[in-house]
């Protein structure tokens, strides 16, 4: 199914068809605007390891759905192979990626759905756990909505707000976290101008959150990574706003490769460094950023994109997708339950205490 990229407008990253899961192809993104179509949970894990679905909220909504599919493929089958099935589709999902808990997060979710639901019938546990995942993504956009009001209030009207990767609508069920933020402070009148790291080396802001802001007409200036520090010198950059794939329990936030840098420049030049993040991103279990599992992807991602290879062949090659920005340089955590100031132990485990 190919749409143009004129009809893309209302970006959908997941949607459900035809009983089926369909999901934006996002590694053809901004060249084509196509989805692809999932019929069980194998296919769903092979979509969010190959980065067809990428963003932690986006990767456990896909996760959700991957469990209902399996389900659903299953229904007909006799109680002792639903179980087995459907448990092996939880152990595929799990192993998809390990860095965003939000994946974990929506398996655990839809295992207690399953849990409870354990004297039903097969057909009802399928149906209850699609509505489970319904639910997991129509969520997601509340959440962001609330974030993205919270967080707006902290953008000054004129702000130019530099983002890292892709945070936005793509990462997400929709409205985006970062790219929540700006979208909401755009709502609200105000006139925010986005300045997006290229983000290598998969490039999720040139591809996907310029192409998100170029399609509403927000204001956008795209940057290779190494310029941002540029820019902070001379005054270009107001806010920084990026969104994050695990928080600990202490602060830390792990998010795309290169934040780390972002955050200590902004540091140097004294400009607010803010990190949205729904609190099904917080992982309590998770005493301090150095337990963050860290996904070490292909070296064929860093030699080359695509089909061009630009570094000498056998080159010994790191490729850590993400790193790890310690507390101390987060302004404040912008969650769904509101702003969080100087993240720390205590006041994370304040959200949670009600
Ligand atoms: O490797 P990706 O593209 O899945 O990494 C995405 C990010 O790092 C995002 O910033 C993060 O998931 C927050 S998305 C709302």
């Amino acid at each position: 199914m190919n749409q143009t990229l004129g009809e893309a407008a209302a970006v959908q990253t997941l949607r459900w068809l035809d009983g089926h899961l369909e999901m934006i192809d996002q590694r053809v993104l901004p060249a084509r605007f196509e989805y692809l179509r999932y019929h069980c949970a194998a296919e769903v894990a092979e979509g969010i390891r190959s980065m067809v679905v990428r963003g932690a909220p986006a990767i456990g909504c896909a996760a959700a759905y991957g469990v209902a599919l399996e389900a659903l493929r299953l229904r007909q089958a006799s109680r002792d192979r639903f179980d087995a099935g459907l448990e092996a589709g939880f152990q595929v999902l799990a192993a998809s990626r390990p860095t965003a808990v939000n994946l974990f997060w929506a398996l655990k979710r839809m295992r207690g759905a399953w849990e409870s639901l354990r004297d039903r019938t097969v057909g009802e546990i399928a149906n209850a756990l699609l509505l489970e995942a319904h639910e997991i993504a129509a969520q997601d956009v509340r959440i962001n909505r609330a974030m993205g009001a919270h967080g707006a209030a902290l953008l000054a009207d004129g702000a130019r707000v530099l983002t890292h990767c892709n945070a936005g609508a793509l990462a997400t069920a929709g409205h985006g976290t970062a790219l929540g933020v700006i979208r909401s402070a755009v709502e609200a009148g105000k006139r925010i101008s986005v300045i997006a790291d290229e983000t290598r080396p998969f490039l999720q802001g040139a591809r996907l959150t310029a192409w998100e802001m170029v399609q509403e007409n927000i204001p956008v200036t795209l940057i290779t990574d190494n310029m941002a520090g540029h820019l902070m010198s001379r005054g270009e950059i107001d806010a920084v706003v990026v969104g994050t794939d695990r928080v600990a329990a202490n602060g830390d936030v792990a998010n795309k490769i290169g934040t780390y840098m972002v955050a200590v420049l902004a540091q140097r030049h004294g400009i607010p460094f803010y990190v949205a993040c729904p609190l099904s991103t917080i992982d309590l279990t998770i005493p301090d950023g150095a337990a963050i599992p860290i996904e070490e992807r292909a070296a064929a991602e860093v030699t080359g994109f695509r089909d061009c290879q630009w570094a000498a062949s056998g080159v010994r090659v790191r490729n850590p997708a993400f790193d790890v920005t310690p507390a101390e340089l987060v302004t404040a955590l912008i969650t769904e339950a509101g702003v969080v100031p100087q993240p720390d132990s205590q006041n994370i485990a304040a959200l949670f205490a009600t």
